[in-house]
């Protein structure tokens, strides 16, 4: 009896939950923190995912004001609609037309020891944020949610961040102006961080965040409180000694959409808490070797390129997995052509060949079917294993010493 009553129980949460993902009779693209998934070839589609998300799209005009504002062309990531949505944009181009500050605030999850490309890409934009604005940028590595999440002990998840750490500081951010920081370590240490994160715990109900995160009565009550810690580094007032006690500096965070549930969150409850709402920039998701449904995955190693996979493996897992949006033979290629939109070599490429002609040119030639898919991923191989190894040499380099260094609290400098 009580079996049967379980099951029935089961298959109606099931019925729901497709029911949930419907919009306008659509099952809907799966998207959060935890799980991107589409049932398209040609991956999620963002546009949905900005209406239903409500925010706003990464447009002409924006990318001709940054251009403006900065005298500089704006990213290649931008540029390629892989940055493609944003909230207060704009307000964070007027701070900096009048010289006045605010921060950057990124993050990672230290799942796991070695980091793949996927990883690198908001990295790679922050940086470029942080040397174009000139402005201090705070890192924080959940290694708590890792361990809430995951079967890690304390001391694994703390030993991951710091290792985590080595690979975000050998990308070259500069040391004067970044504070990174492990969880487990910083909310021991600071009296303000926990303060921002009870503030922002008193203003969610337990009903909230289900409706945001889907959590449910048997979910610990650890990852219940956890979107709140990750909530307070968007406020400056969780970092005194960075901010010399100001309570009311901007933040702009660059991040895939995934995290957004988390931020909407944050800009709800921010004036409640007497803080500034974040400004936000979304990317896309690097798609995994396998094809755009789902996003690269480190607990799947064949769906990755690792930073620390050598030259051999890297050109076997491109030749191997890569999914090919070319034709089944080459006299069917020649007559059809390849098809951009799903094949991931062409892909990576979007997110990794700085040569705009080039890429044009490839995408041409490709579409065309006079370029076949072996030139293709023989192209994105000569330009990952040299990326892939300076990448693994200079993370080498960085000493125990250097990471203390980056995770010490300390002054920022910002001068502009
Ligand atoms: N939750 C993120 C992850 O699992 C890590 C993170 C924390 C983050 N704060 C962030 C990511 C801010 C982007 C921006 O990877």
């Amino acid at each position: 009896m009580r079996s049967e009553f379980v099951f029935t129980r089961m298959a109606e949460d099931a019925a729901k939950e497709v029911e949930n993902l419907k919009v306008d009779g659509e099952v809907a693209d799966v998207v959060n923190p935890w799980e991107v998934t589409t049932s398209s070839a040609t991956g999620v589609d963002y546009d949905k995912l900005v209406e239903r998300f409500g925010s706003s799209k990464i447009d002409d005009e924006l990318i001709a004001r940054i251009e403006k504002v900065t005298g500089k062309p704006v990213h290649h990531l931008v540029r390629r609609g892989i940055f493609f949505s944003h909230r207060d944009m704009h307000t964070i181009l007027t701070l900096y037309e009048q010289k006045k500050p605010f921060y950057l605030y990124t993050g990672r999850g230290p799942s796991s020891t070695s980091l793949h490309l996927g990883h690198l890409i908001p990295f790679i934009f922050t940086k470029w944020l942080q040397e174009t604005f000139n402005v201090p940028l705070v890192i924080q590595l959940t290694d708590d949610e890792k361990f809430l999440w995951k079967d890690l002990s304390i001391d694994e998840a703390y030993r991951l961040a710091r290792e985590n750490a080595k690979d975000i500081i050998a990308l070259g951010f500069d040391v004067n102006k970044t504070f990174i920081f492990s969880d487990l370590e910083y909310m021991g240490q600071s009296r303000a961080f926990y303060r921002t994160v009870c503030r922002v715990q008193k203003c969610v109900t337990f009903n909230q965040v289900k409706g945001i995160f889907g959590f449910g009565d048997s979910d610990c009550i650890g990852k219940i409180s956890f979107p709140a810690i990750q909530a307070a580094p968007s406020f400056s007032s969780s970092f005194p000694e960075i901010f010399n006690k100001k309570a009311d500096i901007p933040c702009l965070i660059p991040c895939a959409i995934d995290q957004d549930p988390y931020f909407r969150m944050t800009r709800d409850v921010a004036p409640r808490i007497g803080g500034k709402k974040p400004a936000l920039l979304h990317s896309m998701f690097f798609p995994a070797l396998q094809g755009a449904q789902t996003k690269m995955s480190a607990s799947d190693p064949n769906s990755s390129i690792f930073l620390t996979d050598t030259n051999n493996q890297i050109k076997n897992k491109i030749n191997k997995y890569a999914f090919s949006g070319g034709g089944a033979t080459v006299e069917e290629h020649k007559e059809k052509g390849g098809n951009c939109d799903v094949d991931v070599s062409y892909q990576y490429l979007t997110f990794f060949m700085e040569d705009d002609a080039k890429l044009a040119e490839i995408k041409k030639t490709y579409t065309s079917g006079e370029l076949l898919t072996g030139y293709l991923k023989k192209e994105l191989i000569g330009i990952l294993q040299p990326l892939v190894a300076a990448h693994r040499e200079r993370r080498q380099k960085i000493t125990e010493e250097e990471v203390t260094q980056f995770m010490t609290p300390r002054k920022l400098i910002y001068d502009y």
